[in-house]
């Protein structure tokens, strides 16, 4: 016998002494179990009350009575020693880990915004920094990660949009999946979250989305139905608002009939923090209540225990409650592997999050070559946007703020919760100023665009900073606040060698595009974030990020022009309390969709980017059968080595036209190289969604089909004949 086989003998009887231990004392610790068989084993031996507490949980933070030790976290649950159920520490998001209580310091590593991971259009990418935080998720004492942030951007004013993924649903699906996967691969639980439709913050509590259920499936729930088959998270959470005048968190067709029925998903549903409105809830589809300090009862306890005990909820329904927990507590291998706090390696991490950040800068304008910085500009004048001090990032619950922040009052309409204006320290001034050897770089702060023009004016290059402060619980507008368009329109009539470096996390609208030189979308780039900046700057990586998310030339373009809810909205923290109904009339033609449907020419469509190289594609072969297969060249036809993400959409099924992203491929290509890539669609993206016969019906014909550098521009057409099919959800 070899060493190798040797440890393989030792590894299975070791397993095996563990599993007979195991099987003695207590059997569902038995990890060649399944889950599922494992969660009954345990559920068997727990009482009511044990049961019952697994099914309500804290929001320390809100607690009257809060033990003098335990942190403001998001959420907890107390354990069952005796059952070796560990307590559960849940800890918000998708951006990193979230700092307890909110308003205090720590070591935890920021990433990049959602929208900056979707920009790279590279599900390793988001597989790596999920795994990241999954791994710090443990090293700060949390079993639970409320990560997993799958709406899609439909909405370009949404707050939240800095915590999604992009407007289209197959890149939010498929990244949301890849980075829930990264999560759990930390042994911790991920949730997908906020199901459903809950598309912009105004009026989270009390407005209904309403759209038609073919609608729906085709877009938001897209996502989460991909996130979720890719990605399993072992939770998903509810969202405030009502779907269909429902709220989300006691809506049984989309817990029940979609999420739990077409989808076959095993987890447990969580509700959002204060979004639990009945113990009938539980019937409906809600498996747990989070945050009960902020429900007006903590409905799944007495109210539920009563609601059971008048035949108004099936005791089955509570045993199915308890089993999905468990069974998600095992799946994840929380049960398994109790978390030890410690071991951060923040500079390790902090190079994971440059690496996404890095690679989701999407360079939006360069005439002439302004970018990369040249060796010769002796003089650089560096102009507001605090990147003296770090850069922005987004508020609210996902708020990680970075050990020596800069925090500055949010603007009116913030929550009155929120943790102000978080500047992580990782100054672009001084990222620049490492690079630029020989040249003189000063900084002006923008706040007298008068003063920022007589700066710039003899420079060489002017790199103006312009930020948009987005959070949770508000929508932003897509016109910079603080006169900024102003002070940008003074500087770059001063001087046309004038850079914008945007940190936004919605789209802006640029009413200076055509005076100034170049425009960089930087995101909230979190950790090292002016580095990453300077990077791309300097030509030290190239910018290969591609927009996810449409530019509108103007808010007259949106399908809603005037934001639903709005009206109703006060100055101050206060949100719209009156309910209301959002028409989504426009449908499933979200974002790049609405623009092609309409005809109307945004400032800047999906999937742009430019590179310092430049590519071009030829030879599309297009096959046809029971799905489509499309096939190009790419070649670098520029002289520096860069990424390209050539798109393929389709354009017209069977009868009429549609625009989908049906795939993308990411290609790293040296000067004069070339590639061929293949896309393959998922049929769904074919077809369409048939609510009478509860399916996707793929009509048989010619599919229209375009390859190209966004979704604006058809490089190359093709079509090919796709076979018929009834396909269930
Ligand atoms: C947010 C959730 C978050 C929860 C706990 C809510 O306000 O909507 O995304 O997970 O708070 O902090």
């Amino acid at each position: 016998m070899n060493k190798q086989q040797l440890a393989g003998v030792i590894a299975v009887t070791f397993g095996a002494i563990l599993a007979t231990q195991a099987g003695a004392a207590q059997p569902w610790m038995n990890p060649r179990l399944s889950p599922d068989k494992r969660a009954d084993l345990l559920q068997a031996q727990m009482t009511a009350d044990e049961e019952f507490s697994l099914l309500h949980g804290h929001a320390p933070g809100m607690m009257s009575a809060r033990p003098p030790n335990m942190p403001r976290v998001a959420g907890y649950f107390p354990g069952v020693p005796r059952l070796g159920i560990p307590d559960i520490w849940e800890s918000d998001a998708s951006l990193g880990v979230a700092n307890a209580g909110r308003k205090n310091n720590d070591d935890a590593t920021a990433l990049p915004s959602g929208l900056a991971l979707a920009a790279t259009f590279d599900p390793k990418l988001a597989y790596d920094s999920g795994a990241m935080i999954g791994k710090e998720t443990r090293q700060k004492g949390f079993n639970v990660l409320l990560a997993g942030g799958t709406n899609i951007a439909r909405e370009p004013r949404n707050g939240r949009n800095f915590e999604y993924l992009g407007e289209d649903p197959l890149l939010a699906g498929t990244l949301d999946g890849a980075s829930i996967r990264g999560i759990q691969s930390a042994h911790v639980a991920s949730t997908a979250k906020h199901f459903a439709l809950n598309d912009q913050e105004t009026g989270r509590m009390v407005a209904s989305a309403n759209m038609s259920p073919a609608a729906a499936r085709e877009s938001d729930l897209l996502a989460f139905e991909i996130a979720i088959e890719s990605g399993q998270p072992n939770s998903v959470m509810c969202s405030y608002n009502r779907i269909d005048e429902v709220y989300a968190c006691e809506n049984p067709a989309y817990l029940n009939g979609i999420l739990k029925g077409d989808w076959g998903w095993k987890g447990w549903v969580m509700s959002d923090w204060g979004a639990v409105h009945s113990a009938a809830a539980a019937t409906n589809g809600l498996d747990q209540e989070s945050g009960e300090e902020l429900d007006h009862k903590i409905y799944f306890d007495q109210p539920l225990r009563e609601a059971i005990a008048s035949g108004q909820v099936a005791p089955a329904r509570v045993h199915d409650m308890v089993h999905r927990i468990l069974r998600g507590l095992f799946a994840s291998g929380v049960m398994d592997n109790p978390v030890k706090a410690g071991g951060l390696d923040t500079a390790a991490d902090g190079k994971v999050a440059a690496r996404t950040a890095e690679q989701g800068v999407v360079l939006l304008k360069n005439d002439a070559g302004l970018l990369p910085v040249a060796a010769k500009a002796k003089r650089i004048v560096v102009i507001g946007g605090h990147a003296d001090v770090g850069v922005m990032s987004g508020g609210g619950s996902s708020q990680v703020i970075p050990l020596g922040s800069l925090k500055l009052k949010p603007q009116r309409g913030a929550p009155i919760w929120s943790s102000g204006v978080i500047y992580g320290p990782y100054s672009p001034l001084k990222a620049i100023q490492a690079r630029a050897s020989g040249a003189t770089v000063t900084y002006v702060d923008g706040t007298d665009p008068a003063a920022a023009a007589a700066a710039a004016k003899d420079a060489d290059i002017a790199i103006v900073f312009a930020t948009q402060w987005a959070s949770e619980a508000m929508d932003v507008s897509l016109t910079l606040q603080d006169d900024q368009d102003a002070l940008v329109s003074a500087v770059a009539a001063a001087n046309p060698h004038t850079v914008v470096v945007l940190e936004s996390g919605d789209p802006v609208l640029m009413p200076w595009l055509d005076k100034v030189g170049a425009v960089v979308e930087a995101w909230y780039p979190g950790a090292n974030g002016g580095e990453t900046i300077a990077k791309v700057l300097y030509g030290e990586v190239d910018p290969a990020g591609r927009l996810p998310i449409s530019f509108p030339a103007s808010v007259d373009q949106l399908p809603h022009p005037v934001l639903p809810g709005s009206d109703q909205m006060v100055h101050g923290a206060q949100d719209a309390t009156k309910p209301f109904d959002i028409d989504y009339s426009e449908g499933s033609d979200v974002g790049y969709k609405w623009y092609a449907k309409t005809g109307k020419t945004p400032l800047f469509p999906f999937g742009r980017g430019l590179s310092y190289t430049s590519f071009a594609y030829d030879h599309l072969m297009v096959k046809g059968g029971s799905t489509i297969t499309a096939s190009f060249r790419v070649k670098n036809t520029g002289k520096t080595a860069g990424i390209d993400t050539p798109q393929v959409y389709l354009s017209a099924e069977p009868g009429r036209t549609q625009q989908r992203l049906i795939g993308w491929s990411r290609v790293a290509l040296k000067p004069g190289e070339s590639r061929v890539v293949t896309v393959t669609a998922d049929r769904r993206l074919l077809a369409d969604w048939d609510d009478s016969a509860h399916g996707w019906k793929l009509a048989a014909g010619d599919f229209k089909v375009f390859a190209g550098p966004d979704a604006a521009t058809q490089a190359l057409t093709g079509d090919a004949t796709v076979s018929g099919a009834s396909l269930k959800p």
